[in-house]
């Protein structure tokens, strides 16, 4: 009876941790790609990225490099475009015209996974970019257990190397495209070497349908393991004001041998925005209602990071936003965070923050001040956690 309850509450997480990446099943109202194409070429016509910001407008100039790929320095996490962590379902059209904003901005670097939707945010992304696409940066992701002609979620994960091939051609035809910019393993599979994913990633660079590579929330020896088969571009772990783990080993091994770095949930999964405090609760069906940070108990402790981050806001004149991912910003130039929104007006205050610059003292001042909080909690329940820091089997 306790086991199954057991099981039942782990199914649940499970289910809670490719809802981290995911949405509920909807039926896809997918725009082929020809009509995607021929649809405006940015929300304001761009052919260029950032060409078509007016004067006065908010852009994106700067670039940073993930290894030898060239991004915009603040990136697009697409992942709530589905459905968001409140569980609501985001207006399509409007999705579409932010990604399009975004790149007429200056924006070129979109984080997708197999997972969000699942296969869903892909359309909607290969939707929004396709008249564009040259211009831009795709990542996707592959590593769930998901049905490929259904999209249904299933346990556990799958990087057979024949299943990654596989994921890969449906990736092209959903982000209308004949090549991923930067494909991620989402999470290591402890069933498959990483060398033979490694293999099945070398194939279809050789077929021109993958050009980086990259891994999320490995283990670390996974990492060097993988590295020294094929190069690996970009490693994307949780990192934040909020989490500050990867600095302790991901991001020295990343300096070592010279991988970048892409945070992801870079606004703390909306806490670093402001926008919750002691008295937020969390709805069903919203992974932060299962992470022990969030919990009642630990809120009214972990708002202290709420206020500083508010206070050099307003020392900074700009929005708490900026504040976190600027301090990303300032960790290493190979930093590029990819924040997630559905709101155009956040879509611009993010794009801004490459514009905040912090002294070296203000830096000092600013991380001195983050060492005298702790945040109580784990950042995800142990059943999701269970899929981070994993070392793939040696072959
Ligand atoms: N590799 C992985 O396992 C993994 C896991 C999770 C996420 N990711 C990637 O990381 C991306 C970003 O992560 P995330 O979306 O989970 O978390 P996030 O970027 O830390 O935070 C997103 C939340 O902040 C809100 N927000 C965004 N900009 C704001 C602003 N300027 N002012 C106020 N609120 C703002 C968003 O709400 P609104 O929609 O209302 O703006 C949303 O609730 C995802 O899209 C995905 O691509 C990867």
């Amino acid at each position: 009876m306790g086991d199954n309850n057991t099981n039942r509450d782990r199914r649940q997480l499970l289910k809670g941790a490719v809802a981290l990446a995911a949405g509920p099943l909807v039926a896809s109202v997918v725009t082929g790609c020809t009509a995607a194409k021929r649809a405006a070429p940015s929300a304001a016509g761009a052919t260029a990225a950032g060409g078509a910001a007016k004067a006065g407008e908010q852009s994106l100039t700067d670039r940073r490099r993930l290894g030898s790929l060239e991004v915009s320095s603040v990136g697009l996490g697409v992942q709530n475009m589905h459905r968001t962590y409140q569980t609501t379902v985001p207006y399509r059209p409007e999705m579409l015209n932010i990604i399009r904003t975004a790149f007429d901005r200056g924006v070129t670097f979109f984080d997708c996974a197999e997972a969000y939707g699942p296969h869903e945010n892909e359309r909607i992304l290969g939707e929004a970019v396709a008249s564009f696409r040259d211009k831009v940066v795709i990542c996707s992701k592959f590593g769930w257990n998901i049905d490929q002609e259904t999209g249904e979620r299933r346990p556990g994960l799958i990087s057979r190397p024949d299943h990654i091939k596989r994921v890969v051609e449906g990736m092209l035809t959903r982000l209308c495209t004949d090549r991923i910019d930067l494909l991620y393993q989402h999470r290591v599979d402890p069933q498959v070497p990483i060398e033979d994913v490694a293999g099945a990633i070398k194939d279809l660079k050789a077929q021109g349908k993958v050009l980086h590579w990259g891994l999320s929330e490995m283990g670390l020896q996974t990492l060097r393991r993988a590295h020294a088969e094929l190069p690996v571009t970009a490693v994307q772990s949780e990192y934040s004001m909020l989490w500050r783990g990867p600095e302790q080993e991901v991001i020295p091994v990343c300096a070592e041998l010279g991988i970048g770095f892409v945070p992801w949930s870079p606004l703390g999964v909306q806490f670093l925005t402001g926008a919750i405090d002691e008295n937020t609760r969390f709805a069903d069906g919203d992974i932060r209602k299962v992470e022990g940070r969030f919990a009642p108990e630990n809120l009214p402790h972990n708002v202290a990071l709420i206020r500083l981050v508010k206070t050099w806001a307003e020392r900074k004149n700009t929005m708490p936003a900026r504040i976190a991912l600027a301090w990303l910003l300032a960790q290493k130039p190979w930093i590029v965070p990819i924040p997630g929104t559905t709101q155009m007006a956040h879509m611009l205050d993010n794009i801004g923050a490459a514009e905040i610059v912090f002294s070296d003292g203000e830096l000092q001042e600013l991380n001195a001040a983050l060492v005298g909080i702790t945040i109580k909690g784990e950042r995800l329940p142990p059943a999701v956690m269970a899929f981070s820091g994993v070392e793939a089997p040696l072959k």
